[in-house]
């Protein structure tokens, strides 16, 4: 793997067109990947680790500000306990193995998800890495684990509950603003692009507040297959779309 550095030669003003501020992956297919190959499951996902480090590459070539990867959700505690194990065990390995290197590049690390139940060792490593990358810019990288949007939503709601009921809030005080504000993602944008990849078509419980207004771009490559030329298919797609947030395009009002 080459340094994260910014490669892409393009003239700044190319680049710099229509920036995609927030992208989000749901990484599907890393079983199938394995098994249409006759090799176990865990070994798509220890491919699937390479495919994150190189779409994060791509990410800071293509000056996208934040990318969102679903790493395990709140659902897939159901899986048998040795692939469970094995998603920990590649989370803290990676993060141990490219701390240093996502610092020196300039990404902000960032998890979202439920903490509690994770182990203690988990929650320290992302509290150093959090800490350790807070000031960086180039590229914000959220890692989705222990995550589910429906959890989350609880989770927040629960926390307003805890301030109502200390007379902190009132009822009148909870608009979307708010809600949004105690969400795990509370400092960040939007997503403008949700990608699944694996062909799969839902969302899995992913990003249900945030992605409101999103634009969704499926793909049928497996996730370890995914990389820069698909996140570059996505971003096509994405910016042939006609955002309307429920309004109408200026040209059209008149
Ligand atoms: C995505 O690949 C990784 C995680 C959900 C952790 P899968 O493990 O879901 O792979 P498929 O969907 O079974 O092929
Ligand atoms: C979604 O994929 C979760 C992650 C990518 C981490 P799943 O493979 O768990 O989703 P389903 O079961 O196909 O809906
Ligand atoms: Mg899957």
């Amino acid at each position: 793997m080459t340094a994260l550095t910014n490669q892409d030669r393009s003239p700044a003003t190319e680049r710099a067109a229509e920036p995609v501020r927030h992208v989000a992956i749901i990484m599907d297919g890393n079983g199938r990947w394995a098994t249409s190959r006759g090799l176990p499951r865990t070994e798509g996902h220890r491919r699937g680790v390479e495919a994150v480090r190189d779409t994060i590459q791509a990410a800071i070539d293509l000056n996208i500000r934040t990318v969102t990867l679903f790493g395990f959700s709140s659902e897939n505690w159901t899986r048998p306990a040795d692939e469970i194990d094995m998603l920990f065990g590649l989370f803290r390995g990676y993060v141990r193995r490219d701390i240093e290197k996502l610092h020196e590049a300039g990404v902000r690390v960032k998890v979202i998800g439920r903490r509690a139940g994770l182990p203690d060792d988990i929650r320290d490593l992302i509290d150093e890495v959090e800490t350790k990358t807070a000031a960086n810019r180039v590229l914000q990288v959220v890692f989705a684990f222990n995550y589910g949007g429906r959890d989350e939503i609880a989770r927040a709601a629960a926390a307003l509950a805890v301030k109502a009921v200390a007379g902190e809030i009132a009822a009148s005080d909870i608009d979307e603003g708010f809600i949004a504000d105690h969400l795990d993602t509370a400092a960040l944008p939007d997503p403008d692009l949700i990608i699944r990849t694996s062909g799969e078509m839902r969302l899995s419980n992913f990003l249900l507040w945030q992605c409101a207004y999103a634009e969704f771009v499926f793909l049928p490559v497996l996730w370890p297959d995914f990389g820069r030329a698909d996140l570059e298919t996505a971003i096509d797609l994405f910016r042939s779309r006609s955002r309307r947030y429920g309004g109408v395009k200026a040209r059209e009002s008149a």
